[in-house]
């Protein structure tokens, strides 16, 4: 349904229906891709592209420290942040898929890799201070309102050591309109918001690109590598597709 986030009226009933909705998600790949499970691989494979690129770039990140955000029973964790950092750490408010992620990760990939885990919802979360090298935020973002979107940007900030980055990884609408959807109370944004809301967070999007090779009919899906904002710089640069 078209509509914007004036229509999110009730903040708390936004997050309670949120939190109901994945509470019946069976804790599988093809739960949380909302049976989508099949493009998984395509999605690890853009993204392992995407992070490539990131670390050949000058001042590139470090790879010890990663934070998933909205992780799920591990998914990208595991397939994607894991190969990549010394130690990773998960933060999900779905305490089931938590207890999932144990077994999905497997024994060794979690005593070795696995640093902390948070069972908390993102609005109330905070990371710890110049600790991650990368924060990656890939298919939750829209269960945040905007001020909270925003608000948790600039938490993800202070938490990035120097030369980190933060990765936000989102469906885009293909119109200029936030499409809603009740049944999980999510929302789907247009890139022009995304960009604002960005902005506001006062982070820069050094790399912007579009995720190849999904299926038709689906949403659009961007990666974005923002970085906190330079004093002189222009908010948005180097904008490029795959
Ligand atoms: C579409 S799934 C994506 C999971 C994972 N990012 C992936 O790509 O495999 C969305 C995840 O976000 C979690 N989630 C939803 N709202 C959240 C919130 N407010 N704070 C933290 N996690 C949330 C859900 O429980 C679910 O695990």
């Amino acid at each position: 349904m078209p509509g914007d986030l004036t229509t999110v009226q009730n903040e708390e009933s936004f997050y309670k229906n949120g939190e109901n909705y994945w509470s019946e998600v069976p804790a599988t790949v093809d739960g949380m891709l909302g049976g989508f499970g099949h493009i998984s691989g395509t999605d690890i494979q853009g993204s392992k592209t995407l992070l490539r690129q990131i670390f050949s770039s000058n001042n590139s990140p470090g790879r010890t420290a990663a934070l998933d955000c909205g992780a799920g029973i591990g998914r990208i964790t595991k397939f994607l942040l894991c190969p990549f950092f010394d130690k990773v750490d998960m933060v999900e408010q779905n305490a089931a898929f938590l207890k999932q992620a144990q077994d999905y990760l497997g024994p060794h990939l979690y005593s070795e890799k696995i640093d902390k885990i948070y069972s908390t919802a993102l609005q109330y979360f905070e990371p710890d201070f110049e600790k991650y090298d990368v924060i990656w935020i890939q298919w939750v973002l829209g269960h945040l309102t905007d001020d909270d979107f925003v608000i948790f940007l600039k938490k993800c900030r202070n938490g990035l050591k120097r030369n980190g980055v933060i990765v936000v990884k989102e469906n885009i609408t293909s119109s200029d309109q936030v499409d809603v959807d009740e049944k999980d109370s999510s929302v789907t944004r247009p890139l022009s918001l995304l960009k604002l809301l960005f902005i506001k967070a006062n982070l820069e999007c050094s790399r912007l690109q579009k995720q190849i090779h999904f299926p038709k009919g689906l949403y659009n899906v961007y990666m974005f590598v923002l970085k906190p904002k330079s004093a002189d710089g222009n908010p948005i640069r180097n904008i490029t597709k795959e």
